[in-house]
C-alpha cells in the first residue's frame, strides 16, 4: 500500500511517499481503508523528536513505526473474529498516538481503542479532524476543574487545541475570553467566545480582569506574566513545556507553595472521550475548524505549513 514513510527523525523532508505492506487485522482489530487524516503538531513533534523525551515512546535512535498520522477517518474493510461493535462498511474516525499509521492507505486498530462511527451529518474529511486538538483541550479543561460561570481566558484560540477549547468551555458553561489575531476575530466569535481580544492590539497579560483559568493553548506566555490576571486560586495551563521545561517544574512546586497553580496534565485518549466528542458534534456543540486540505503526495508541504505555527484549526491530509 501507499504510505508517507520516515526512517529517521528530522525536518519535514525526512518523510517521503513509498510502498509498505498492508497491515492485517488481529482477532481484536479492524482494518480501516483510510479516507483522510490530519497533519498535526502531534505528528510533527514525533517526527522531529525535537523534545527528546518523545523518543522513549517512538524509538531512541530511529522511529519504530515508519508511518505517522495520529488521526484518521475511513471505512472498515475487514475485522477480526472478536470484533462485535463494528461491521464491514462502517464509516469511522479515530485517534492513535501509540502506533500512528494513518498517513497510509490502510490502518489497523483495536476495536476497543479510540475509534467510533462517524457522527451523523458530517463528512469523512471533517470527521478526521474531530479528535486531536479537542482531546488535549478536554484533558486540560478537566484538569482545571472548570465550573459553570467561571471566567476562562484562552490564548491561541485559533489553533486545533484553542478552537476546540473555546467550544468545549462554552459547552461546560464557562465565560470565555479568547485571544487571536485580527484576521481571526469573526471566526473565534463564531466559536462562541464571550469576548475576543486581538493580540496585535492588546496584551492580555496586562488586563485588569482576573480569571479562574488561563489556558495558553499555543504556549506563547508564561506563568509569571499571567499570574496577575489569575484569581487567588486561579489555574494556569500551557500546551508547551515552557523555557527549560519551566511549566513542568512549576506544576510540581506551585501546588505546594502557591494558591495560584500551574498544572501540566498528561493527555490520554480513550473510547469514552471519542464517544463524548462524537455526541457533542451531533448535538451541534462542537465543530472542528478546518484550515486547508493537502493531497497525500504533498505531505512535506503540509508539514512545512503546520510548522509555521500559524495554521487555523486543523490541516487535512487526503489519502483516499
Ligand atoms: N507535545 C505534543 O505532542 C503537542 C501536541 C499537540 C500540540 N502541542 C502544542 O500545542 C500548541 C498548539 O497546537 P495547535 O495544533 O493547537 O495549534 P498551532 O498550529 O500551533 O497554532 C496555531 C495558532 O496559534 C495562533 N498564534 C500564533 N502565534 C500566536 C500568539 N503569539 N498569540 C496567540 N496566538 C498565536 C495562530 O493564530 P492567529 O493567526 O490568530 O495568530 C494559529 O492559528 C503548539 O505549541 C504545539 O506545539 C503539542
Amino acid at each position: 500500500m501507499k504510505a508517507c514513510i520516515y526512517n529517521k527523525y528530522g525536518p519535514p523532508n525526512v518523510v517521503s511517499i513509498g510502498k509498505i505492506e498492508q497491515p492485517i487485522p488481529t482477532e481484536n482489530q479492524v482494518l480501516v481503508k483510510v479516507f483522510a487524516s490530519t497533519v498535526n503538531r502531534t505528528d510533527a513533534g514525533f517526527r522531529s523528536a525535537e523534545y527528546v523525551i518523545s523518543r522513549l515512546f517512538s524509538g531512541l535512535f530511529y522511529p519504530k513505526n515508519k508511518v505517522l498520522g495520529s488521526e484518521f477517518s475511513g471505512e472498515i474493510v475487514a475485522k477480526g473474529k472478536n470484533v462485535i461493535d463494528f461491521e464491514i462498511g462502517d464509516k469511522v474516525f479515530g485517534f492513535d498516538d501509540k502506533n500512528f499509521g494513518s498517513h497510509a492507505e490502510f490502518k489497523t486498530i483495536d476495536a476497543t481503542e479510540c475509534i467510533a462511527k462517524i457522527p451523523q451529518d458530517i463528512d469523512l474529511e471533517e470527521a478526521a479532524a474531530i479528535y486531536e486538538g479537542s482531546h488535549y483541550a478536554l484533558c486540560d479543561i478537566r484538569a482545571a476543574k472548570v465550573e459553570r460561570g467561571q471566567k476562562v481566558l484562552v490564548n491561541g484560540a485559533t489553533g486545533a487545541i484553542g478552537s476546540a477549547a473555546v467550544q468545549l468551555l462554552r459547552y461546560f458553561g464557562a465565560e470565555v475570553t479568547a485571544v487571536c489575531d485580527t484576521k481571526n476575530i469573526s471566526l473565534v466569535e463564531s466559536l462562541g467566545a464571550n469576548e475576543v481580544l486581538d493580540y496585535t492590539k492588546v496584551d492580555f497579560t496586562q488586563l485588569k480582569q482576573e480569571f479562574d483559568f488561563v489556558f495558553d493553548a499555543v504556549g506563547k506566555s508564561s506563568f509569571s506574566k499571567c499570574k496577575k490576571i489569575l484569581k487567588p486560586n486561579g489555574i494556569y495551563i500551557s500546551t508547551e513545556l515552557g523555557t527549560k521545561g519551566s511549566n513542568v517544574y512549576l506544576a510540581l512546586f506551585t501546588p505546594w507553595f502557591s494558591r495560584k497553580k500551574v498544572l501540566f496534565p498528561i493527555p490520554y485518549s480513550n473510547k469514552e472521550d471519542i464517544l463524548f466528542l462524537k455526541k457533542l458534534v451531533e448535538e451541534g456543540h462542537f465543530k472542528p475548524v478546518i484550515d486547508r486540505t493537502y493531497k497525500m503526495d504533498d505531505i512535506v508541504e503540509a508539514y512545512e505549513y503546520i510548522e509555521t505555527g500559524m495554521k487555523t484549526g486543523n490541516v487535512i491530509l487526503r489519502i483516499g
